[in-house]
């Protein structure tokens, strides 16, 4: 009797599954919508651990040329926007209907739940209206002398590395000048890492660059399968990582005289978050808990520190390989220096200058951090005449994919900051061109990565020329990290830094 109730559940499962696969297998297939076959378990994701997200994302541009492509979250239905209309209306013109990412961390992982980058509304919306404060034209312009310094102490110690050695690590160089500028300019914090290579803060960021297979299965999850988060109880950051940048906060809050003495100019990130948790103190708004500070706090010093130096790390290795290109950008900055004298490494000049603007915006097209957009519909929506997608399916918009396509970039691959120029920049379809996003879920950040990104470019190359050192991969040839999601090099990019006369 009891073989029969077993065997008779065991059918009755197998049966539940195997239909619900058929199903789950049919999806696009029923909607027409272009598609690889998926994978029995992992969906479209079998390229997880083993291959960087955003070439993944460019193959599945190239591979069917469509406006939209259907994959699967293992076994969750989702869309990949290779269109730039279609990207249009959901980043912008539709964006109260796509105010949520599908990324999102566990309730086992506040930290990583309630910072503004997995934050869905309408908490979301209540605190990212208040960050944006930070970065208006008069708090960028508060912030001049400390850019133009760790800029200048960049300077010095690529003079000091390179008596050691050739092979100067870029990202490490990069990641420890803008683990400065971000670290002082959100905490209010000194760091020292741009002329020693270490500090506390410094510490924080080296070890949320730290991606093994642990780390790279907790993004995967929070990014891709959500529901794993709290049963393994992963963490989008490190957690001793975050519960030291607690201790910091708490440090710096209790240097400020605790949560009790009141703001009323915000000068950083802190005081900007002690001044909504008192703001919000007895209202019906939210309670701003420390948790949710750390939070913040956490997510503007990931977003904020590899990111810009990432590109910046690309952005060189291309010129060494382009002595045109950085002959051109030197002529650009010696003629504004000549003009502007000790002020060329003032923001609002730098901003100005077309080639150097070019190129960063090049390094950014060859190279988005962020490949990929996600977002997650609220109703049901439709897509155009043939597709309407049912609300909460996950949506990616292939911004890598677009800044590969030959019809709107030609030569893809070439690193080209002539498509830029004002004369040119016409040819480039509008909303073709995402390395910061678009809409009201924009990078929050952006204004002042590129603000620290031209101040570091220009100080360089007035000082250096950049030489490839023999035997080091082509730029094709970088290897990129496969652990984590982010377009980013797996392995160490290094250029000669030879002083100019
Ligand atoms: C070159 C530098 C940077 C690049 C390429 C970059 C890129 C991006 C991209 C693509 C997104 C997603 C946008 C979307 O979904 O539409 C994003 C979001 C974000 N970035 Fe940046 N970023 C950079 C610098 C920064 C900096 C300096 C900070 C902070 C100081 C920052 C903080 C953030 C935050 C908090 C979000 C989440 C915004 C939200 O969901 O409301 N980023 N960034």
């Amino acid at each position: 009797m009891f073989v029969v109730v077993l065997s008779t559940l065991l059918l009755v499962v197998i049966s539940y599954v195997y239909l619900r696969w058929r199903q789950v297998r049919q999806y696009w297939a029923k909607r027409q919508v272009v598609h690889h076959p998926p994978h029995p378990i992992l969906g479209s994701m079998t390229f997880l651990q083993r291959e960087n997200p955003a070439l993944w994302m460019r193959r599945m541009y190239e591979q069917f040329k469509e406006p939209y492509v259907g994959i699967w979250l293992f076994w969750r239905p989702s869309l990949i926007v290779n269109s730039p209309e279609i990207a249009k209306n959901i980043l912008v013109k539709d964006s109260a209907l796509f105010r949520n990412r599908f990324v999102h961390s566990g309730s086992t992982d506040p930290i990583g739940k309630l910072n503004i980058f997995t934050l869905n509304d309408p908490l979301w919306s209540q605190i990212r209206k208040r960050l944006s404060v930070l970065f208006t034209g008069s708090k960028m312009r508060g912030l001049q002398n400390l850019v133009t310094k760790k800029s200048n102490e960049l300077v010095e110690r690529i003079e000091n590395e390179r008596k050691k050695s050739k092979f100067v690590d870029m990202r490490m160089l990069f990641t420890d000048y803008t683990t400065d500028v971000i670290g002082t300019a959100s905490f209010g914090v000194v760091s020292d890492a741009t002329l020693t290579g270490e500090s506390a803060l410094r510490n924080v960021t080296k070890d949320f660059m730290k991606f093994d297979i642990y780390r790279g299965l907790c993004w995967c999850s929070v990014f891709f399968f959500p529901e794993m988060v709290n049963v393994f109880r992963f963490s989008l950051f490190p957690k001793q990582t975050t519960e030291y940048l607690r201790k910091v906060f708490r440090t710096i809050v209790d240097q400020r005289g605790g949560f009790e003495t009141k703001v009323t100019e915000p000068k950083d990130l802190v005081d900007v978050l002690i001044k909504i948790k008192q703001d919000n103190h007895n209202s019906e708004d939210f309670d701003m808990t420390e948790d949710m500070m750390v939070a913040q706090a956490s997510v503007f010093l990931q977003g904020g520190f590899d990111t810009t130096a990432t590109t910046l790390t690309f952005a060189l290795y291309e010129l060494a390989y382009h002595p045109e290109i950085q002959e051109k950008l030197r002529k650009e900055l010696q003629e504004a220096k000549e003009k502007h004298g000790d002020n060329l490494l003032e923001a609002n000049v730098l901003s100005q200058l077309t080639y150097l603007n070019c190129v960063i915006n090049e390094g950014l097209r060859k190279y988005p951090i962020m490949g990929w957009l996600d977002r997650v519909s609220t109703v049901d929506y439709k897509i155009d005449d043939h597709l309407t997608i049912t609300a909460g399916t996950p949506v990616y918009v292939n911004a890598v994919g677009m800044h590969y396509d030959p019809d709107i970039y030609p030569e893809p691959d070439t690193f080209n900051p002539d498509r830029f120029l004002p004369e040119n920049e016409g040819n480039i379809k509008p909303y073709s061109y995402l390395p910061f996003g678009e809409g009201p879920r924009k990078c929050i950040g952006q204004r002042f990565g590129l603000s620290n990104a031209r101040h570091a470019l220009a100080a360089v190359m007035l000082k250096y020329e950049l030489r490839v050192i023999p035997n080091t991969p082509r730029p094709s040839e970088v290897k990129l990290e496969r652990k984590g999601l982010f377009l980013s090099p797996e392995e160490t990019l290094s250029v000669e830094f030879v002083p100019r006369n």
